[in-house]
């Protein structure tokens, strides 16, 4: 599979905007648990590749946890150019070496073999903008025999829940984030499952979900990663403000509401 075609199929799109980036880094707890987990998992003298490195804050956070050396890999130059720019006012220029490119376009030689990879490519749901599919890529080529992945590991959590017809939104897709209220779920949540990062993940499993669409209509989607024995980050509904909201799929009845209305149908005008 040439990974032009997986860069539209993954979470590329929109991330060189500003906005974007910044919207992330005003999120602080996954700031703060990422940097927690950094903290206890980076070993001194450790070498480091933060996997979609944004603007470099994971990579400044491993350094200044005792990396003796970060590979910062980008997709969007955009993104290394701004993210150089704050690793420099750090004084931490002679220790992150940024390296352009998607990971999955990357060689075995690109870069040497590294203790720990760290990836933040989660999305709101947890694996579908292709966490465990570049991990393993990734830990097949870079990671040294032994060597750490943060997360550990990645579950995915559903509940089925009744959504407010206000919040379904005008004219939006059948399946698109929002920040759920707690007494919005119809039910305990499920954990449907649990993927380690670093094992076997082909490119076509990249949702990682056993359900169907069909499956998940009404249910609102969530994830919880293990970044550390102690330190988890989870988005369900009602947990302290993330960047991360929740995925609701909508049921066949609301999406024939939507085509009742003359709304849209997966973004398409009718
Ligand atoms: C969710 S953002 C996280 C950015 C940063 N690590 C942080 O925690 O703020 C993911 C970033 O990774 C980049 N990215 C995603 N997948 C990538 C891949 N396979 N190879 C290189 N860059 C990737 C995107 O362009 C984006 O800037």
């Amino acid at each position: 599979m040439k990974s032009h075609i997986l860069k539209h199929a993954y979470g590329i799109p929109g991330f060189d905007e500003k906005n974007t980036q910044k919207q992330m880094l005003g999120d602080r707890l996954r700031l703060k648990q990422f940097k927690n987990a950094l903290e206890q998992r980076v070993k001194p003298g450790d070498t480091v590749i933060d996997l979609g490195a944004g603007w470099g804050v994971l990579s400044i956070y491993a350094a200044q946890a005792g990396a003796k050396k970060v590979y910062a890999i980008e997709a969007h130059p955009k993104n290394i150019r701004k993210a150089k720019e704050l690793v420099a006012k750090r004084k931490l220029s002679a220790k992150i070496e940024f390296i352009e490119g998607f990971s999955l376009d990357l060689n075995d030689s690109a870069l040497p073999k590294v203790d720990l990879i760290v990836s933040e490519t989660l999305n709101h749901s947890g694996l579908s903008e292709g966490i465990a599919h570049y991990l393993y890529d990734a830990s097949g080529k870079w990671l040294k025999k032994g060597g750490r992945l943060m997360p550990i590991e990645v579950s995915v959590i559903t509940a089925r829940a009744n959504i407010p017809p206000i919040e379904l939104g005008i004219g939006i897709s059948n399946c698109f984030p929002l920040h759920a209220k707690p007494e919005w779920l119809l039910e305990d949540p499920k954990t449907v499952e649990t993927r380690t990062m670093g094992s076997p993940c082909h490119w076509a499993e990249v949702f990682g979900h056993t359900l169907t669409v069909d499956e998940l209509r009404g249910h609102l989607v969530w994830f919880r990663a293990k970044l550390s024995d102690t330190v988890f980050i989870e988005n369900k509904p009602g947990s302290k403000y993330t960047s991360w909201g929740q995925i609701y799929n909508k049921t066949t009845d609301e999406i024939f509401q939507d085509l009742r209305g003359g709304m849209s149908f997966n973004g398409i005008q009718i």
